[in-house]
């Protein structure tokens, strides 16, 4: 595991295999070491300047090999772009790419100043955490099932990355950003993890267990999970009946923080399908290609909660009661699997038709809501892999959300700026009720029209579940997955994204 480490020493006396400097777009001097670049880096920007046209781009980076002044053995220049324009957003891509390029060069042990923390308008807190969690999240790799020449995977790593502090009276800031943002950081890599995972390997049971886990690391968290037994006797029919094809037990999860200063609360509700294979009616096999990740919106439910804890033992709790409900369970094919004209009696008591067998997420989320408005949370936002539609409407880049509750619409929006975390609204219109209008029961779970727009009714579906209650659902099918390698913060795979976004959201709430 890489490691952070905090220095004080001068950027001129520390050693190490590769040293991260900055640049401004339009700058001819160094950023985020003031006080402490002298002539030597001062010469030799300048020089790179010249020769190599280097502007300070955001995100343009150049390997130089360092003076015999420094104890270095190379520099890499990294560019913030212009100055009026850098964000915490930028601070944590800038130091996601910096570590993709020294995997690049080989380099394991690191020098790095934070970068912006010169900027009036950041906080060296903010500057600090963004540079913990840009670091972090862009060494990440999955790569634990890959044998052949292991031992050159092994072999390279990086092992540290020291974090120059150039002012001491900030390093007490630095020191609480830096914490913040590896314990953010590792919550969201343990969520990547588990979504990459094949599904043979994380199943409902597991994902029940991980929660079980989570809730160890806090005094003030505790676990209840319901089991098909319990979920039988108390009537969650949908979780069930989505279960029926499957050889694995749902399971009806709930995570609970409550701090002794909490005054408001909120809940987040994950979908948890370890794999859709669509039961009766099956996917094509490349379709069904990913549906390991359809449990994404589970993962960041567990994600957000190990965060809670880790924030809460370093000293920095979110005052929040907050609430993690996750239904898990398989989507699969066999005899006993539901099968669509079924009708079945929700939580809730409303009944719902099944028109095709593949919109499972809407049904077990129907029972989860039920449940998280029986806690009567302040705030609900669920996170689910929901629809196809969502993403032939925005692409993989942004997730959509909708709600009931424009307060709540807004804080999503702030929250989605404020981490880069792109999310766009859609309308939850009544004039589409009609696409799930039934002829024999309350609802039906998909329309049979060529017309109906995918994403929007199975958000109109699961408002019919949350009682009135402020809430947003958020569609992750797009950004929870990336089939490249572009993103600095992210590799090929699980994102783990809403993560960032679900704990700014506590932030603006709190
Ligand atoms: N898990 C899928 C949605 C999905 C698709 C997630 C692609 C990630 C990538 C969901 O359960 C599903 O199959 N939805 C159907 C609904 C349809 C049958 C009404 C869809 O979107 O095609
Ligand atoms: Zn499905
Ligand atoms: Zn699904």
């Amino acid at each position: 595991m890489m490691e952070l480490r905090i220095e004080s020493t001068p950027i001129t006396e520390v050693s190490a295999d590769l040293l991260v400097i900055n640049l401004f777009e339009g700058a001819t001097e160094v950023g985020g070491a003031t006080g402490l670049v002298n002539a030597a880096i001062g010469n030799l920007v300048a020089q790179q300047i010249e020769e190599h046209d280097f502007e300070g781009k955001e995100l343009d980076c150049l390997a130089i090999t360092a003076p015999t002044s420094l104890s270095v053995k190379q520099v890499l220049l990294i560019g913030l772009g212009k100055p009026g324009n850098f964000t915490a957003v930028t601070a944590r891509k800038v130091a996601a790419k910096s570590i993709k390029k020294a995997r690049e060069l080989r380099a394991k042990k690191i020098a790095t100043v934070i970068h912006g923390t010169d900027l009036k308008h950041l906080d060296p807190i903010v500057t600090s955490q963004m540079l913990a969690e840009g670091l972090l999240l862009g060494n990440y790799q999955f790569n634990r099932y890959k044998t052949v020449d292991r031992d050159k995977v092994d072999k390279y790593q990086i092992e540290e990355v020291i974090i120059l502090v150039d002012d001491p009276a900030n390093l007490t800031a630095v020191q609480k950003g830096i914490a913040k943002g590896e314990a953010i950081a590792s919550a969201i890599l343990n969520a990547r993890d588990i979504i990459n995972e094949p599904p043979s390997k994380i199943k409902p049971a597991s994902i029940a267990q991980a929660a079980e886990e989570i809730s160890e690391l806090s005094k003030d968290m505790s676990v209840t999970v319901l089991d098909e037994a319990k979920l039988k006797q108390e009537g969650y029919n949908t979780l069930l009946a989505v279960a029926a094809g499957s050889e694995e037990k749902p399971y009806l999860i709930h995570l609970h923080y409550k701090p002794a200063n909490a005054k408001r609360s909120v809940a987040f509700v994950g979908k948890g399908v370890t794999f859709d294979s669509g039961g009766l009616g099956i996917k094509p096999w490349s379709a069904m290609l990913t549906m390991k990740t359809d449990m994404a919106g589970a993962a960041n439910v567990l994600g957000i909660f190990q965060a809670l804890a880790e924030l809460e033992a370093i000293g920095q709790p979110i005052p929040l009661e907050v609430h993690g409900v996750i239904a898990t369970t398989e989507n699969m094919i066999s005899g006993k699997a539901m099968r669509p004209d079924d009708i079945i009696e929700t939580k809730s008591g409303k009944t719902i038709e099944i028109i095709h067998t593949d919109a499972e997420g809407r049904l077990i989320l129907s029972d989860a809501l039920s449940y998280v408005v029986d806690q009567k949370p302040d705030y609900i936002v669920d996170y689910a892999t929901l629809t196809g539609a969502a993403i032939r409407a925005l692409g993989r880049d942004y997730a959509v959300y909708m709600g009931n509750s424009d307060e709540l619409m807004d804080l999503v929006k702030k929250a989605s700026e404020q981490t880069g975390e792109l999310a766009w609204p859609l309308p939850l219109p009544d004039i589409y009720k009609k696409y799930i209008e039934s002829p024999v029961a309350d609802l039906q779970n998909a329309s049979t029209s060529d017309y109906a727009p995918g994403a929007i009714i199975a958000g109109l579906f699961l408002q019919e579940f949350v009682d009135n209650r402020p809430w947003v659902h958020l569609d992750i099918a797009g950004p929870s997955w990336q089939d490249e390698d572009k993103d600095p913060l992210t590799a090929k795979g699980a994102t783990g994204y809403g993560i960032l976004l679900g704990l700014a959201l506590l932030e603006l709430i709190q």
